[in-house]
């Protein structure tokens, strides 16, 4: 029997880029334009109503056939050119999302094999609105960790599957789309510390209304019986509205003012800048009326362009803040290599911000 001890050899540790930076980003907004005009068709409610408490004047939504990673391939495709690089360069790919229609398996590798990056480490993450820099902090992490050399970041969702439109208290909030960006090694500092957090208190702020298990226990219980189940106590009015989101829209609004604006600002302090020092905020396009007063709470200057990608864009959780940084840099509002603050929060609850350097 050998004496030597097991476990006394040396490991390799890996050994990743100095800095990591953001190289590209993409954004594809679906076809179908839902005016607030059209939303009024399902609830009792006003175009004025709308913009007002929430500053969405229209939203885009997703054909039926037309999925999450339908979405997230063509928003890729523009990030992966901005970067240089082709998707066979990609060691990692990882999708933000709560609407890919499957529990397993991920939407991430489907969307790999699809863009040809073949081998590459593929997965999901749930962090809802907060999912897009979740993934960038991974992302960064990863690059400078050495686990991987470019990483392709999603935030998509397609939330018209889980809105309820009967619901007046969020059918008009939320919407389709997919936005991407590419992190990879970096000579110079591209993304700031991550501050980050949750309160799993109030995960029932946002959640599906009825958990799958009890909709299929439900729906056994009406098979076998033949009668409707109490949907009701359930936490829905009908089967149909079971798995659709619901929202204590108060709760999320006044959380998130009070509560975001100390996280962008540690977020700002964490990256050794100040706010003068920024070019863009980029915060979750949630409501127009959480952006407006974390401007103030956080005494940002007065000319410093802010994403309201919301009135045309809506809701679009995890792809809300790359689909804002997309249309700014196109649209020529914030400068290539200009400094974001970005902040994504929501369900969960979740959230995470960073500042980082605009491709
Ligand atoms: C959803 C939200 C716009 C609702 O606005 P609100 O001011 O909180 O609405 P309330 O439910 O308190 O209702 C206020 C009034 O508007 C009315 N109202 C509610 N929904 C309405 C609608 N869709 N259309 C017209 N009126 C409406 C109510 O009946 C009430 O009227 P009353 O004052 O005569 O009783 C707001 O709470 C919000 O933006 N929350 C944050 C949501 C968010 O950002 N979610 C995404 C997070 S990721």
């Amino acid at each position: 029997m050998s004496t030597v001890a097991k476990g006394t050899g040396t490991l390799q540790a890996p050994v990743g880029a100095r800095y990591a930076g953001m190289l590209g980003v993409g954004g594809y907004r679906p076809e179908r334009v839902v005016t607030n005009d059209e939303v009024c068709t399902w609830i009792d409610s006003t175009d004025a109503w709308i913009r007002e408490r929430t500053g969405i004047v229209s939203r885009r939504w997703a054909a039926g056939e037309e999925t999450v990673i339908d979405m997230a391939e063509h928003a890729a495709g523009p990030a992966l050119e901005m970067a240089g690089i082709t998707a066979d360069r990609l060691s990692a790919v990882i999708v933000a999302t709560v609407t890919h229609t499957m529990q397993t398996p991920a939407a991430a590798p489907i969307l790999a094999t699809r863009l040809g990056a073949k081998d590459a480490a593929a997965f999901d993450i749930s962090a809802a609105c907060a999912g897009y820099c979740h993934g960038i902090s991974l992302a960064s992490d990863m690059v400078r960790g050495g686990s991987a050399e470019y990483v392709l970041v999603v935030g998509v969702e397609k939330l018209s599957d889980i809105t309820d439109k009967r619901d007046r208290g969020s059918a008009f909030i939320f919407a389709d789309g997919a936005g991407a960006a590419v992190i990879g090694p970096s000579d110079t500092p591209g993304i700031g510390p991550t501050v980050w957090g949750s309160d799993g208190e109030k995960w029932e702020a946002i959640s599906q209304r009825v958990p799958w298990d009890k909709i299929v226990a439900l729906q056994e219980e009406e098979a076998a019986t033949g009668k409707p189940a109490d949907w009701v106590a359930a936490g829905a009015i009908d089967a149909t509205e079971a798995s659709t989101l619901k929202m204590a829209g108060q709760t999320v609004f006044r959380w998130a003012v009070w509560s975001m604006a100390p996280v962008a600002q540690q977020a700002i302090e964490a990256a050794g800048i100040t706010a003068a020092d920024l070019d863009a905020f980029i915060p979750h396009q949630a409501n127009m009326r959480i952006t407006d007063a974390m401007i103030k709470q956080l005494k940002l200057p007065a000319d410093i362009p802010v994403a309201r990608d919301i009135a045309e864009t809506g809701n679009t959780s995890a792809a809300s803040i790359p689909l804002a940084i997309e249309r700014m840099l196109r649209e020529q509002e914030v400068p290539r290599g200009g400094l974001a603050l970005q902040i994504g929060f929501g369900a969960g609850l979740a959230y995470a911000a960073q500042v980082v350097r605009l491709p």
